[in-house]
C-alpha cells in the first residue's frame, strides 16, 4: 500500500471509531410480534411505543424493526405494497414519526428494514405491469416461458420458499421472483427503480431514521441472459456461486445509497442482509463507499463447539478487518429456529447449509435445559466480541422455538409453497409473553379479547417478562447485566487475543479482561488470579463449568 494510502486509511478508520454502531447492541423488534397496542392481537407501533422503556432498560443502542410498511402480508411485510406508509394494522405514518423521536429521547436508534429486491403484487408498479400498461413491465423481470408453447418457466431457477421462481400471468409471460408469487423480483436495471428506491431512503431518512436493514441485499442484480442454475441450490446459497446471487453489479447501487446517505448528519447507516459465500464476498459490500455492516451468518449457523465457533469467529473477524468495518454477530433472528432450540439438540460437526435447513434437525427430542445453558452462555461470548451484536426479541427471555404450532395457523409461506414439508419459520415469531399467568400474557392490553396471531405456549407463564425481572438468575436478569458490564469491560477493549486453552474451550482476552467459554463436558480450573466478573451460570467463582461461559479479570 503506497505511504498516501495507508494515511488515508488511518483516518478513515479513526473517523470510524467514534461512531455508535461500531459497537452497538442493537436489538431486532419483529413488530408483529412484539407487543399489541389496540388489543386486535397483532403486534403494532403503539405497543412498540410502550415498551420502549423496557428496552431502555436493557441497554440497548438501536431497534431494528422489520418491515412495517403496508402490505397485503403474504410474507409478513416483506411484500410491500407503498414504501411510504405503515400498514394500517402497525398504525400510521403519524405514530412511526411520534416512535422514532421517542426512541430518540430514550438514546434508542431506529432502524427500520427496507425490501429492495421485490415489491408485493398489490404494488401500483406490479399492477400497472399485469394490466399491460406501456413500459411497466421492464420494471420487474418478465420473460417469454420456453417449450413450443412458452408453457415452460424461462429457466430453472427455485423459490426460496419451494417451487419455482417463475408464475405465469393471464397472457402466457412469466415474472420472476426469488420468494412467494406474491413478492415479484423488481429490475434493478431500470432507472425508475434506482431512482424511486433513492427517493424513499430520503423520505425515511427526512423523517430521522438512523439507517436501514437491507433485505436480501445480495439478490438485486442477475447475471444478465438469466442462464440456468443447473444442480446449485436454489436458497441462501454458501458454496457455488448462483446466477441471482451476490452479482458484481449489485455494487453500484450500494454505492448510489451511501452517497444519498452521506448527505445526513447525524449519520445514517446500512446493515446489509447479505448470504454470501465467503467472508471475502460479504466484505465486498462493506468497501468505504458501500455498506456500513453486514450480518455474519456463520456465527448463527455453528453448532455450539469451541473448535467451530473461534473459527467462525476469527474468519468473520479477518474479513470485516480487511476493509476497516466492524463485524456483526447474530445468534438468531425471525427466520433461523431460535437459539435455545438449535442447542437443545446434538450438535453437528458441520456449519448448517441454510437457515431453511436447520428446521430438518428437529428430529430428536429438544432438551430445553441443556439448550438455555448453552444459549446463556452464547450470549456472553457474542457480547464479549469487539463489534456490533443483534439480538432478536425474545432471546433475552429465553424462549425457545414454539415447535408444536397447529398446522391451520401457520401463516409463512414456506409451509404452503414446500408443499407442506417445511414447516417454516412460525415457530420463531411467537408473540412475545410480557405479564400474567396465561395467555396473551400481556401481549395484547388487559380486557382484549383477540386472541395473539400465533398461540402461545401455557409454559410461558414462568418466561414472562415480569417474572424475569424479579428473578436475579433469569434471562432477563443476565441480558441486563451484559449489556451494562459490556460497555465497561469490552466496549473500546481492543482487538481478540486468543488464548490456549483445553479442547472443548474457547479464551480470549480483549484489554484487560477475558473471555472464557466451555463448550465441553467438564469443569475447567480458572487461573488462580482471576475473578469472575459475569458469569453464564449462576453463582460460579473458580471455574468454568460445561455450557457455560465466564467474563474475568484480574484480581
Ligand atoms: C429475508 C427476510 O429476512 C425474510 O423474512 C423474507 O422472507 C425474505 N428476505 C424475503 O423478503
Ligand atoms: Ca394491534
Amino acid at each position: 500500500m503506497a505511504a498516501g494510502m495507508e494515511t488515508i486509511e488511518h483516518e478513515h478508520a479513526a473517523a470510524r471509531a467514534s461512531s455508535w454502531w461500531q459497537t452497538a447492541v442493537v436489538y431486532q423488534v419483529y413488530i408483529r410480534s412484539f407487543a399489541d397496542g389496540n388489543g386486535d392481537g397483532i403486534g403494532d407501533i403503539a405497543g412498540l411505543r410502550s415498551r420502549l422503556p423496557y428496552l431502555a432498560e436493557l441497554g440497548v443502542d438501536a431497534i431494528w424493526i422489520n418491515p412495517w410498511y403496508r402490505s397485503p402480508m403474504a410474507d409478513a411485510g416483506y411484500d410491500v405494497a407503498d414504501f411510504r406508509d405503515i400498514d394500517p394494522s402497525y398504525g400510521t405514518l403519524g405514530e412511526a414519526e411520534a416512535l422514532i423521536e421517542e426512541a430518540h429521547r430514550l438514546g434508542i436508534k431506529v432502524i427500520p428494514d427496507i425490501v429492495p429486491n421485490h415489491t408485493s403484487d398489490q404494488h401500483p408498479w406490479f399492477r400497472a405491469a399485469l394490466r399491460g400498461a406501456r413500459g411497466a413491465r421492464d420494471r420487474y423481470v418478465f420473460r417469454p416461458g420456453r417449450g413450443p408453447n412458452g408453457e415452460l418457466p424461462p429457466n430453472d431457477w427455485v423459490s426460496c420458499f419451494g417451487g419455482p421462481a417463475w408464475t405465469r400471468v393471464a397472457d402466457g409471460q412469466w415474472y420472476l421472483h426469488l420468494f412467494a408469487p406474491a413478492q415479484p423480483d423488481l429490475n434493478w436495471e431500470h432507472p425508475d427503480v434506482r431512482r424511486e428506491f433513492e427517493q424513499v431512503l430520503r423520505f425515511w431518512f427526512d423523517r430521522g431514521v438512523d439507517g436501514f436493514r437491507i433485505d436480501v441485499a445480495h439478490g438485486l442484480a442477475k447475471t444478465p441472459g438469466l442462464p440456468d442454475a443447473g444442480t446449485r441450490i436454489p436458497g441462501s446459497q454458501h458454496t457455488d456461486p448462483h446466477p441471482a446471487w451476490d452479482q458484481d453489479a449489485v455494487h453500484a447501487i450500494y454505492r448510489g445509497w451511501r452517497a444519498v446517505a452521506n448527505r445526513y448528519v447525524p449519520e445514517r447507516i446500512f446493515i446489509a442482509e447479505a448470504w454470501v459465500r465467503s467472508n471475502e464476498r460479504l466484505a465486498r459490500y462493506l468497501r468505504r463507499d458501500e455498506l456500513h455492516t453486514a450480518f455474519q451468518f456463520d456465527f448463527l449457523r455453528s453448532p455450539w463447539r469451541a473448535d467451530s465457533l473461534r473459527t467462525v469467529i476469527a474468519d468473520a473477524m479477518a474479513g470485516a478487518a480487511a476493509v476497516g468495518a466492524p463485524p456483526t454477530w447474530v445468534l438468531s433472528n425471525h427466520d433461523v429456529p431460535r437459539t435455545v432450540t438449535r442447542y437443545a439438540r446434538s450438535q453437528p460437526s458441520h456449519l448448517v447449509e441454510s437457515e431453511w435447513e436447520r428446521a430438518r434437525w428437529a428430529t430428536e427430542p429438544a432438551d430445553h435445559d441443556t439448550g438455555r445453558r448453552r444459549a446463556r452462555a452464547a450470549a456472553l461470548l457474542q457480547l464479549a466480541l469487539p463489534g456490533t451484536a443483534y439480538i432478536y426479541q425474545g432471546e433475552e427471555l429465553g424462549l425457545e422455538e414454539v415447535e408444536d404450532l397447529p398446522h391451520d395457523v401457520r401463516q409463512d409461506p414456506t409451509w404452503v409453497q414446500s408443499g407442506f414439508t417445511d414447516v417454516g419459520r412460525d415457530g420463531c415469531r411467537v408473540p412475545l409473553p410480557w405479564s400474567d399467568c396465561s395467555a396473551p400474557y400481556g401481549f395484547s392490553p388487559g380486557g382484549s379479547s383477540a386472541s395473539p396471531w400465533l398461540p402461545q405456549p401455557p409454559h410461558w407463564e414462568s418466561h414472562t417478562a415480569e417474572v424475569q425481572a424479579a428473578d436475579p438468575n433469569s434471562f432477563l436478569t443476565l441480558y441486563r447485566s451484559a449489556v451494562r458490564t459490556r460497555r465497561r469491560l469490552w466496549e473500546n477493549a481492543g482487538p481478540v487475543e486468543w488464548m490456549s486453552a483445553p479442547a472443548g474451550v474457547l479464551a480470549f482476552a480483549r484489554g484487560g479482561a477475558q473471555c472464557w467459554v466451555n463448550t465441553g463436558a467438564d469443569n475447567v480450573e480458572l487461573p488462580a488470579n482471576l475473578t469472575v466478573a459475569l458469569s453464564s451460570t449462576p453463582g460460579v467463582t473458580g471455574c468454568v463449568p460445561p455450557d457455560t461461559t465466564v467474563w474475568v479479570v484480574e484480581g
